[in-house]
């Protein structure tokens, strides 16, 4: 029997969703706290055939999946994947390079070239936001120069190293709401839309779900998107535009609990079947 062992920091609904639906399967699952583990390649059981990362964590995460990997245990998602991901900034200059969709883009470390950058991407207003983040939390719509200043400095004086970095984004202006995709492989399963009287509209910040079509349109996006971060379980975020869909970001640990309801979709189950395609070397 293929053993999964899931490597969680706080259990969220998620987690808990995973497990019941690798019982339900009858794999033999073992939820693991990262928080407890020591990462001693002389000690380290790979008691496991395949393990899944689910840190709320970025850092511990990361850390876990380097360790596996670098031991030859399989993992879900992979090094490359978590790093292609993990920041924004490397995530739209991959989407960029492979030609697939996204908005304007650009990094600055100083408010010159930041204001250099908001030109170049059109002019105001712009996004700034940590490379690093998540939720929804620290983007600033930035209208005009006297914001762009007081925003930096900010993030200059009392920001932490990263953020220090300037990730800045044109301003998409969309419909009330974005996509998100929830990819297996490259393939495209389930959507939802995300609306809110909020132009920042992560369910996180009280944005509502609603069931979206698997357009050939967003197949095609979210499968060129997926094969340019090396493919893996991973929700991407798409904005509409007069031109077509755009490819905003990707999350590598992807939050799915307020997604199942109205896609009807299994994401949990089919989670845990891309793990067991890991073990088995066919994902
Ligand atoms: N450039 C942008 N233009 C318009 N809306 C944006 C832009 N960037 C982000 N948003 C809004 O903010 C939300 C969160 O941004 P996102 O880049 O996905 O960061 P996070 O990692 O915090 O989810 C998006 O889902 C979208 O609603
Ligand atoms: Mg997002």
């Amino acid at each position: 029997m293929t053993a999964l062992a899931v490597f969680h920091s706080t259990v969220r609904l998620e987690e808990k969703l995973i497990l019941e639906a690798a019982r339900r399967k009858g794999v033999a699952v073992r939820l693991r706290d990262i928080r407890e583990e020591v990462l001693d390649p002389r000690a380290f059981a790979l008691d496991f055939d395949v393990a899944l990362e689910r840190s709320v964590s970025t850092v511990k995460g990361d850390y876990l999946v380097d360790f596996l990997e670098t031991l030859g245990a399989p993992v879900v998602n992979t090094a490359a994947v978590a790093r292609a991901c993990g920041d924004k900034f490397r995530t739209s200059i991959l989407l960029e390079r492979a030609g697939v969709p996204t908005p304007r883009f650009a990094l600055a470390f100083g408010l010159e070239p930041a204001r250099e950058a908001v030109a170049r991407l059109g002019g105001y207003p712009v996004v700034a936001k940590p490379p690093l983040g998540s939720w929804g939390r620290l983007l600033a719509k930035i209208n005009d120069d006297d914001a762009l200043e007081a925003v930096l400095e900010h993030k200059d004086v009392l920001g932490t190293p990263p953020q220090k970095a300037y990730y800045l984004q044109e301003y998409v202006r969309k419909p009330g709401r974005d996509i998100r995709a929830f990819v297996f492989g490259t393939e495209v399963r389930c959507a939802i839309a995300r609306a809110s009287a909020h132009w920042i509209t992560n369910t996180a910040r009280g944005a509502t779900a609603s069931a979206y079509p698997v357009t050939p349109e967003l197949s095609d996006v979210c499968a060129r998107a997926a094969a340019a971060v090396g493919g893996g379980l991973l929700a991407v975020d798409l904005f509409e535009t007069p031109d077509g869909l755009t490819v905003n970001e990707m999350n590598h640990t992807m939050e799915f609990k307020n997604s199942e309801a109205p896609t009807g979709y299994p994401i949990s189950e089919a989670v845990v079947d891309y793990a067991l395609e890991r073990a088995k070397g066919r994902a």
